[in-house]
Parts: structure tokens; C-alpha cells; sequence
């Protein structure tokens, strides 16, 4: 009998691409199962503009009033609120357990084999969907690695109990050594009874009630998480990515940037491998002073270079962006007059860029998302991770898979011109270690294609992956129906 798959994403932008790329990639691989995607009133409007005309997926209403939890009113995603506010959110999100239950009873009406894929902060609808006798699985945008340390940062809060810097993961040895510089705010400000805290440990500790976990990434290059989480919940960990949005479907942002021709005319001047793309993703941006020393490295450097510019932090995101306050003098007319570099305002076409012959480094602030595409796409990383699981993205990018450089920490670190040239050149120039970079960055854009490779009775590791936790969803199903 058909199944029902019922996607359930925490009300960020972040998650909610994410999940869509995921209910795309079912509907294609079994145009026979029902698949909806619930959220709030507002991000269903959202993503209704989202889907493609000719897809099958239901979009299903949760009612929310973000006015009756001290929120501004019609406030539903994390996108469109400040920092301090996104906690109060989150808690809010509790109140969806008593419609969400009721809405997976309506359709267990109707249909007895139903999947629920939710959301790494959604734990508790792993205890609903035991309580209803439904499989249930967790699905998370990010890497095995960096999911790994943040989960196990929340779960034992190891720089509570030491005066060092740095600190070890009592459950992750693997991960070697963490520095207090890479813990996002809310973390290096936890001492367990703060609210952060609360949430994280009520909700993480329900992922035992869950059935699997299904993470966007590559069995091959990060098992080390993926073996976390095996021994840590004794459940299946499925690697079933890249999951990614083809073109198109993705939002083009606020702004809505540059015409994706216009980049790829400029991109097609360039000689190969010469050009480094910086962007930080859609939810981040520096500081003044930074973007100051920014530019300066990038003149300095001599590269090319493609930079997506958004105010600095301090600033409106979507205020018109003032050259001439937050650029050094003179800096936009030499960039000009050598065509150097294209400032890009607000978004540009990622994929497009990064798959550019031109494109030798991508700058980044080392979101899964990013990481993925760049690492698609054999570019190596030049990381400045910002928040939440990024710094250990990063710190495994780096350390252990050997594609990645750090330039900077944090969006308050000091950053200093020579530093960033000195990376600049070291990943795009001939040293050894640039060489090494890219030769290791290629390997790793085998292992992601062979991943997903579906042909000629060749199954790469990733589409085995997602027919197992399919098969075996099935059969608990046929199980729990005798
Ligand atoms: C919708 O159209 C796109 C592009 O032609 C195709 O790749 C995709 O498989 C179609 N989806 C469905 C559900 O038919
Ligand atoms: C949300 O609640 C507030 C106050 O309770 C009410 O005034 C408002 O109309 C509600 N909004 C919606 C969309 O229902
Ligand atoms: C998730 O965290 C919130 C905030 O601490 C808490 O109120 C809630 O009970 C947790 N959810 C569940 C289902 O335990």
C-alpha cells in the first residue's frame, strides 16, 4: 500500500530548503507515496512559491499566532527576527505538538502507513510519533562531524568544567580538541539552566524515541559523526546527500542580487582556476571593520575574485549598501578600472558560480549547504565559520579531510589583511599544500558523484542509503500492522 510521508521543518530558512530539496528527491524516487511538508501559515505561503508547477507535494497548515508567545506579530520564521528573539521562537514551537498530533491522527484515518521526517529541533515529535505507532525519523541539513560536536556540546557543556581554552568532548574523543573561540554565543554562554540549554537538552534527549536519522552528506569522507550518533542513540544513521535544490527552485533572496548571465559573462573572462568567490550564505554577514580588512586582502591579493556584499552587522540587511562608509577609499573605482573583482549585492547563482571553470577558492562561512556544493564542485574552502555548527565543519574541513584553511573565527574575531592574503595565496597558489588542497578536494568530489550515482545496477553509497531507511520504514510499517 502507498505510503504517506510527512516532512515537518523547524520554521528557519535554513531548514526549510533543506527539507523541500529532501520532499523533491522522494517525490521523484516514488511518484506512488503521498508526501506533505506541514509548517505554519507563513512558510507555507512561502513555500508554495517554491514548488515546482508540476509537483504532487501537499502543503499542509499548522495554526501559530507568534502574537500569543510575547512574539512580534506574524512572526514565523527565524529569518525575520533578531538574534535574541530566536530562542523565544523556538520554545514557541512547542505549542504545534497538540495540532501536529491531531493532524497525523486525521491522516492516519485515511492511511495506515505514514513516515514522519522532522526536524533535529523537533525532537518531541519523535515522541509523538511513538505514541501513534509511526515511524519516525530525524533529518538534519548539516554534516555528521560538526552535528556531531554541537550535539555533544549541548548534551555534556565540557567548557563548564575546565578554566582552559580548550576542552575535549568526553562522548567524541575524535574530535580532538575544541578551542572556547569556536563555540557560537549560546553555547559558550550555557551553564545549563539557561534557557538555550533547557530547550537543547528536553528536546535532543527525545532523538532516542526516534527511529533513524538521516543527515545530508557522504558516507565516505564523514563517518566519524555519522558513527557518533550510531553509538550514542542506537538507531540507524542513514547519509543520503548531497540534498541539494536544483536551480530555480531556490530563493533568490531579499535583494534579489545579480542576473545569474551577468556573473557567468563576467566569470567567462577569466582565465582558469583564477578566481576566488566569497560569500557568506543568506543569514550571515561581518563587521565593519572586517569587510574593511577584507577588501583590502582582496586587493592586495591580486586575485580575481566574485564578492556577495550585505551590510554589516549593526546595520538593516536590507538598507542599500553605502560603499563608501563600509569599503576603504578608492576601493570600489580600483576594482573597476583593473576588473578585478565583481561585487555582487545580496545573493548571487552559487552553483553556477561555484561550477565555473574560473573558480579556483570559495571563501565561505562553512554552512553545510555551502560546503557541500563547494566540495561538489572539487573547490577548495577558505573558512570563516560564524555560528552554530559551522567552526567544527570547518575544524573537520581542515584537519581531518584536508580541503579546507581557516582565515577567521567568529563574526567579532580581529582580522588582519596580511593574515587573509597569506591564506588567499596559500590556497590558490602553487605551494604544496595549495596543490595538496586541490588534489584532495578532487578525490572528495569522486567519492560525492559515485555517492549518488544511480546507473547500470550501480547503487552509490547515498541512493542505498535512502532506499534502506525506505525498506526498512516499510517494514516496520507491515510490522506494527500485524
Ligand atoms: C517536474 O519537472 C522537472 C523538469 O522537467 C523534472 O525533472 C521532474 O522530475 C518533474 N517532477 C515531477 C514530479 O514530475
Ligand atoms: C493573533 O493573536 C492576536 C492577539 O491574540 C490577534 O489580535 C490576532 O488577530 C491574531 N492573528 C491571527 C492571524 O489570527
Ligand atoms: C523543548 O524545549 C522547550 C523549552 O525548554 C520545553 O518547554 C519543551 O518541553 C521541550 N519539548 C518537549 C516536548 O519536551
Amino acid at each position: 500500500m502507498a505510503e504517506t510521508i510527512v516532512l515537518f521543518p523547524c520554521m528557519a530558512q535554513g531548514h526549510i530548503i533543506p527539507f523541500l530539496a529532501l520532499a523533491l528527491k522522494l517525490e521523484e524516487k516514488n511518484k506512488d507515496k503521498k508526501i506533505i511538508i506541514v509548517n505554519t501559515p507563513l512558510n507555507i505561503k512561502k513555500l508554495k512559491s517554491s514548488l515546482p508547477p508540476n509537483s504532487s507535494i501537499t502543503l499542509l497548515e499548522i495554526p501559530f499566532n507568534s502574537s500569543n508567545h510575547g512574539l512580534p506579530p506574524n512572526i514565523e520564521n527565524t529569518d525575520s527576527i533578531p538574534y535574541h528573539l530566536v530562542i523565544k521562537l523556538l520554545q514557541a514551537t512547542n505549542s504545534l505538538k497538540p495540532s501536529f498530533t491531531q493532524l497525523i491522527q486525521n491522516i492516519q484515518k485515511h492511511h495506515q502507513n505514514i513516515v514522519i521526517i522532522s526536524d533535529l529541533f523537533f525532537g518531541w515529535t519523535a515522541t509523538v510519533a511513538k505514541d501513534l505507532g509511526v515511524f519516525h525519523v530525524i533529518f538534519s541539513g548539516s554534516g555528521g562531524y560538526g552535528l556531531a560536536c554541537y550535539y555533544s556540546l549541548w548534551v555534556n557543556l565540557p567548557h563548564r568544567h575546565v578554566d582552559s581554552d580548550e576542552f575535549t568532548l568526553p562522548d567524541l574523543p575524535e574530535a580532538r580538541v575544541i578551542h572556547r573561540t569556536q563555540l557560537p554565543a549560546n553555547i559558550a554562554e550555557a551553564d545549563g539552566s539557561d534557557a538555550w540549554s533547557l530547550f537543547q537538552h528536553s528536546n535532543f534527549s527525545q532523538w532516542s524515541n526516534s527511529d533513524g536519522i538521516l543527515l545530508n552528506t557522504v558516507q565516505d569522507f564523514d563517518s566519524v559523526g555519522l558513527n557518533y550518533f550510531t553509538r550514542k542513540l542506537n538507531i540507524p544513521v542513514w547519509a543520503i546527500g548531497p540534498v541539494v535544490l536544483s536551480t530555480g527552485s531556490g530563493s533568490r533572496g531579499k535583494g534579489g542580487g545579480i542576473e545569474p548571465e551577468l556573473c557567468l559573462e563576467w566569470l567567462n573572462t577569466k582565465p582558469l582556476n583564477s578566481v576566488l568567490f566569497v560569500c557568506f550564505g543568506s543569514m550571515n554577514t561581518i563587521s565593519v571593520s572586517q569587510m574593511m580588512e577584507l577588501a583590502i586582502a582582496l586587493e592586495k591579493s591580486e586575485k580575481n575574485f566574485v564578492w556577495v556584499v550585505r551590510p554589516p552587522i549593526g546595520f538593516d540587511i536590507n538598507s542599500e549598501f553605502r560603499e563608501n562608509e563600509w569599503f576603504p577609499e578608492g576601493f570600489i573605482e580600483k576594482i573597476l578600472e583593473g576588473n578585478k573583482g565583481l561585487i555582487v549585492y545580496d545573493w548571487a547563482p552559487q552553483v553556477e558560480v561555484l561550477k565555473h571553470d574560473s573558480v579556483c577558492a570559495f571563501l565561505s562561512h562553512c554552512g553545510w549547504n555551502s560546503v557541500m556544493e563547494s566540495l561538489s564542485h572539487g573547490v577548495p574552502i577558505l573558512g570563516w565559520p560564524m555560528a552554530a555548527e559551522q567552526f567544527y565543519n570547518c575544524k573537520y574541513l581542515e584537519e581531518e579531510v584536508g580541503v579546507c584553511v581557516e582565515v577567521a573565527r567568529g563574526k567579532r574575531c580581529d582580522v588582519k589583511h596580511e593574515d587573509i592574503v597569506d591564506k588567499i595565496v596559500l590556497v590558490m597558489g602553487e605551494s604544496e599544500k595549495g596543490v595538496k588542497m586541490r588534489k584532495k578536494v578532487a578525490e572528495i568530489r569522486q567519492q560525492i558523484k559515485d555517492a549518488v550515482k544511480d546507473e547500470d545496477g550501480f547503487k552509490g553509497s547515498s541512493v542505498r542509503a535512502l532506499d534502506e531507511f525506505l525498506s526498512v520504514a516499510a517494514t516496520s510499517i507491515k510490522d506494527k500492522n500485524l
